[in-house]
């Protein structure tokens, strides 16, 4: 009965999801006071991209002087790529997302993604962003010998493309160090930000420190670009249980507050769901049986969310932005069902001014 309850607002809520994605077009007259984009039907972001990558390569902790224990992963072809910096959820190892770096990885981007807790130590989301501060100003120094070392000599990371993402708590402190929360002065500039179902608390009243979210809409001072990829499943409870990504606290609020930017919702996947099939961390595993799940394939999952970062990251820094455009116009054009919603002039380079 509960699931059947469930599959009729879930369905109610497609219907909704899928009549409001039509605002898109707008964009598209906007932007094309400036150039003339193609809008292609090819989508290639969702299958493996075109470079060969590298296993994820563990650096331990104090190794190439990294200040916490991180996970790279890159093209093996020689060439300059842009990086990622990406954040776990809470108590989520950066092992558990690998498939989902190697998918984004092989369309040319590097991936650095650190592990921000152990089992003697749980950082405060405050600590945390300290943390990831401190990596990201480890990247200008340190970055390029572990690719040397570790890849291939002519592999470099474009540290003037450095884009920020994080998942679920991960996702706020993504945001919290793109709007300079952080005590640990950034050395160098964050260009992009995606948050990944990212989530500030178990409710409006019970949220982490530091408060990002102000419950204003427009609030967020970024001036970067910015989208939101949430999942459907985030906001339902699973049994009785607290959802994983409840409403007021996660993507939807977040992207409220957003001047502007793109929101796209993965409508029949949960919160845990972009993980590798087989997740390592037992913390992990037990909190994706407590977040309500959809019935398919993770793989679809990762490939959807994977296509969706190449896809953005490639309009604002490659110049590239056919296929963005055409996922935020088509957005069946994705495996799966997919929502979008977008605000403000989307300025991507040429009009996009770099600061
Ligand atoms: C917004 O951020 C810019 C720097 O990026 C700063 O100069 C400006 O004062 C900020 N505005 C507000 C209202 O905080
Ligand atoms: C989940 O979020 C969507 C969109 O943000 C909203 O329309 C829906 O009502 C929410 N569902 C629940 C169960 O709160």
């Amino acid at each position: 009965m509960a699931a059947l309850t469930v599959l009729i607002i879930l369905g109610v809520l497609a219907t909704i999801y899928h009549s409001q994605a039509q605002m898109l077009p707008k964009i598209l007259e906007r932007s094309s006071s400036h150039h003339t984009y193609s809008i292609s039907e090819d989508v290639t972001i969702f299958e493996n991209g075109k470079f060969e990558v590298t296993k994820p390569i563990k650096v331990g902790k104090s190794e190439f002087y990294a200040p916490e224990p991180l996970l790279v992963v890159s093209p093996q072809e020689p060439g300059s790529y842009p990086v990622l910096l990406f954040i776990h959820g809470t108590l989520i190892s950066n092992e558990d997302y690998s498939d989902l770096f190697q998918h984004f990885a092989s369309h040319g981007f590097i991936v650095v993604a650190p592990k921000l807790f152990s089992i003697i130590y749980f950082p405060s989301q405050e600590d945390e962003i300290e943390m990831a501060a401190s990596i990201a100003n480890w990247l200008p120094t340190n970055l390029q010998d572990v690719l040397q070392t570790r890849v291939n000599e002519g592999v470099e990371g474009d540290l003037y493309k450095l884009a920020i993402s994080g998942h679920s708590r991960g996702g706020k402190s993504a945001f919290a160090l793109a709007l300079g929360f952080s005590q640990t002065k950034l050395s160098l500039k964050i260009s992009a930000l995606i948050g990944i179902d990212p989530v500030a608390g178990s409710s409006k009243n019970d949220r982490t420190q530091p408060y990002v979210l102000t419950y204003m809409s427009n609030s967020f001072n970024l001036s970067i670009p910015v989208t939101i990829i949430g999942t459907g499943y985030g906001n339902q409870s699973n049994f009785f249980l607290q959802p994983c990504a409840p409403n007021l606290v996660s993507h939807q609020q977040f992207f409220d507050e957003c001047k502007e930017g793109s929101h796209f919702v993965i409508t029949d996947y949960g919160h845990m769901q972009m993980l590798n099939d087989f997740v390592y961390d037992p913390v992990a595993s037990a909190v994706s049986l407590v977040c309500k799940s959809g019935s398919g394939l993770k793989s679809t999952m990762r490939r959807t969310l994977g296509g969706i970062m190449v896809a953005f990251l490639d309009a604002y820094f490659g110049d590239e932005e056919g296929e963005y455009l055409a996922i935020l116009a088509n957005p069946s054009l994705a495996p799966t069902n997919l929502y979008v919603q977008n605000k403000g002039n989307f300025r991507f380079p040429g009009n996009y001014e770099q600061v």
